[in-house]
């Protein structure tokens, strides 16, 4: 059986959906939720998942020890990072070298980096007229959305899309994806 942690800091969406495809699994197991944010809406979903949430603060996650004792408690094999808005330090990167795998909602490498994410990677992609946006899946190095590459599926922009438009679609094309690719890295 692999143990997974998922790591998000905002609605977890794509935390449900995952803990949701792998729910009946017998190899692949969510054993617990990371959160930095205790108002998030991904600790309800945890909660109604009857999966453990976690909080951690920036601080701790920087000390690391404390995350990584906690990690090994749960056998932890791969770290997903939905929606986790804190930077991974190095430290946890080297323990678990292609074992960390992030979701974006662009084009990597367009549209990525600090302070790069949510609605703002969207309204960037439509300000600058794209004819097309997508997400990326990658392995998670120690610069933001610069990790290998592991998956991207576009998708075509009209010229009428607003914001909300776009948010949705990335959003769907992220719940169909994410945790088929997870899978595949999984037992590659
Ligand atoms: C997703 O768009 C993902 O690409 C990005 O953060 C968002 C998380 O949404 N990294 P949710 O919390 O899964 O709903």
């Amino acid at each position: 059986m692999k143990k997974l942690a998922i790591f998000g800091s905002g609605s977890g969406s794509n935390a449900e959906n995952i803990c949701n495809y792998f729910r009946d699994s017998n190899y692949v197991d969510i054993a617990c939720i990371f959160t930095n944010n205790k108002e998030a809406f991904i600790v309800k979903r945890a909660k109604k998942l009857k999966i453990p949430i976690i909080y951690i603060s920036k601080k701790k996650l920087l000390a690391f020890f404390g995350v990584y004792k906690t990690l090994k408690s749960y056998n932890i094999d791969y770290i997903i990072l939905a929606g986790f808005l804190l930077k991974i330090p190095k430290k946890m990167i080297n323990l678990y070298p292609k074992k960390i795998i992030n979701i974006h909602p662009s084009l990597l490498p367009k549209y990525g980096g600090a302070g790069m994410y949510g609605r703002k990677v969207h309204q960037s992609v439509l300000e600058n007229k794209e004819s097309e946006s997508g997400i990326t899946i990658h392995f998670v190095n120690e610069n933001y959305d610069e990790g290998e590459i592991i998956f991207q599926e576009s998708c075509k922009i009209s010229c009428k899309e607003k914001i909300i438009d776009l948010e949705r679609k990335i959003g769907l094309l992220e719940l169909k994806n994410f945790p088929k690719i997870i899978e595949k890295i999984i037992f590659k």
